[in-house]
């Protein structure tokens, strides 16, 4: 039984034995414990690396840990902070590193020989896929960053101009994803619109992105520091249009308005006026609007004086407004006045070729904002999204992508969980065949029998559907739109 007075171990230890054994102890302890390890000298090049570390190298470019060895540190590990800590002595115990092989959690510790000098340092990584590892404190310190970025903007908008203050555009032409031919026309044109001071009209379907065109649009203009002022003319009831619009004058009313109030044409004054849903406008307020724009001026309800305004209209419509001004729901003349920029921003089917672009995009927001994994959708599950209608367009593609990431359990989306979700949202269908090209084919392959294309076709879709549904020939052939009797006999001889 050990008691206290034990004696003394039998190892020949002195001070300095025991630090060098409990060096090594640690030194093993990392080696085992950590993803990875390396060393560099004090000229900041890498002389070692242990096991652990040679699955980093592909992502680095290295196919070997000989072609690795000898190179600054910063040469083949982007952004690595292990010169600092040769430069200052002192240890980073504790860091986050993203390069293009991940992000990793890490510790670098300087190495000093018995006279204290730094004779080179340690690089640990801790941890790798630190999104699964420190997800909850990630997402909580990525919220906390949100925050912390929109307080900073609110800040220093107020500082800049009170009225101004939440006034800013809130995206840029960065922010409209897309390099497909239909996405570049659009922002080529929009960029044009920019650079001039006549009112722009904004068509296309329901979230195809006209609000954030306004907003790019704003941002690139000469007006990017004035305010940016949307109004959403069908959320506002008729009978408060115009004193949104044109606002009250002091008096006119008893009560909270007592004191008058500014319009949306003054708060814009000096920047863009946006005006969203402008096909819904009563036609009442369009004669008024109309006035305003053919004037430059304004008149506040109650009041008699005319103000002059100074704002670029920006106005947004998914409704056909030429069939409304056909109707007589549109005044033809008010029409005309918008008109002069006319930008038709297209449908998501015209421009599939963006789909994986965007599918990354919104997914890095919605994992973000949920504090969630980014969703990952397989190919197939990228294809059965480019074969889709996308009626509701690119709000519809960021709410199927929610949903299907909500019911995952994983990170990976496939396609069979991605077609259930279109199936109950009831508004999606597969187009019934492959997408059509967006460059024009090479007319080699159109100069072939007919008969001869439509069957490749078939087959490809074919291929695709069975692929969507797990080889669900049922689920297949109603993707399609055949019977499952016209669906066995394609794949029994495919040439017919
Ligand atoms: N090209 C794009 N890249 C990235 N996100 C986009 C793009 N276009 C639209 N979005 C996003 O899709 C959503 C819908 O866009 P937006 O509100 O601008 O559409 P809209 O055309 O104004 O639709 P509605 O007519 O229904 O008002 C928004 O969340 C927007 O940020
Ligand atoms: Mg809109």
């Amino acid at each position: 039984m050990p008691s206290a007075a034990a004696p003394p171990s039998a190892l020949p230890l002195d001070a300095q034995g025991i630090l060098e054994l409990a060096a090594r102890s640690m030194f093993h302890l990392f080696s085992s414990i950590s993803q990875g390890m390396f060393l560099v000298d004090r000229d900041a090049r890498i002389v070692w690396v242990n096991e652990g570390y040679r699955r980093f190298l592909p992502d680095l470019g290295f196919s070997s840990i000989d072609q690795f060895l000898g190179h600054l540190v910063e040469e083949v590990i982007p952004n690595t902070q292990m010169r600092r800590v040769l430069e200052t002595g002192e240890p980073i115990l504790i860091d986050l590193l993203t390069n293009k092989a991940g992000t990793f959690v890490v510790s670098r510790i300087p190495l000093r020989d018995e006279a204290g000098q730094v004779i080179g340092a340690i690089g640990i990584v801790l941890f790798d896929h630190p999104e699964t590892t420190l997800q909850p404190l990630i997402s909580k310190f990525a919220m906390l960053q949100r925050e912390l970025d929109d307080a900073r903007r609110e800040l220093a908008s107020q500082r800049s101009n009170p009225l101004y203050a939440q006034r800013r555009a809130k995206h840029t032409f960065a922010s409209f994803v897309g390099t497909s031919p239909a996405a570049t026309e659009i922002k080529r044109q929009a960029r044009r619109a920019a650079q001039s001071s006549s009112p722009v009209l904004l068509l296309g379907e329901t979230g195809t992105g006209k609000e954030l065109l306004a907003h790019a649009i704003h941002a690139a203009s000469p007006r990017a520091h004035g305010p940016f002022v949307g109004i959403n003319i069908a959320a506002v009831p008729d009978t408060l249009l115009e004193a949104e619009f044109f606002g009250v004058a002091p008096g006119a009313y008893t009560g909270a308005d007592r004191k008058g109030r500014d319009g949306k044409f003054r708060l814009a004054h000096g920047g863009t006026l946006f005006l969203d849903e402008i096909g819904d406008m009563p036609l009442a307020v369009q004669a008024k609007l109309l006035r305003a724009l053919q004037e430059g001026e304004i008149e506040p309800l109650g009041s008699n004086r005319l103000q002059p305004f100074d704002a670029r209209v920006i106005a947004a419509t998914s409704r056909d407004l030429a069939a409304l001004v056909r109707e007589g729901r549109f005044r033809e003349d008010l029409y005309y006045r918008l008109n002069v920029l006319p930008l038709r921003v297209p449908p998501l089917r015209e421009r599939r070729s963006d789909i994986p672009a965007l599918v990354e995009v919104l997914g890095e927001d919605i994992a973000l904002r949920a504090g969630t994994a980014q969703p990952e959708p397989t190919p197939d599950a990228l294809a059965l999204l480019a074969g889709q209608h996308w009626r509701g367009n690119i709000r519809e593609l960021r709410n199927v992508l929610e949903q299907a990431a909500m019911r995952s359990d994983t990170q990976q989306l496939d396609a069979a969980q991605l077609a259930e979700v279109l199936r109950a949202s009831g508004v999606a269908q597969l187009a019934p065949a492959a997408p059509p090209p967006e460059a024009a084919p090479l007319p080699a392959d159109l100069l072939r029998p007919l008969g001869e294309q439509v069957a490749e076709l078939e087959r490809r879709a074919i291929a695709a559907a069975l692929a969507a549904t797990g080889g669900n020939k049922l689920a297949t052939a109603r993707l399609l739109g055949i019977s499952r009797a016209t669906l066995y006999g394609r794949l029994e001889n495919p040439d017919q």
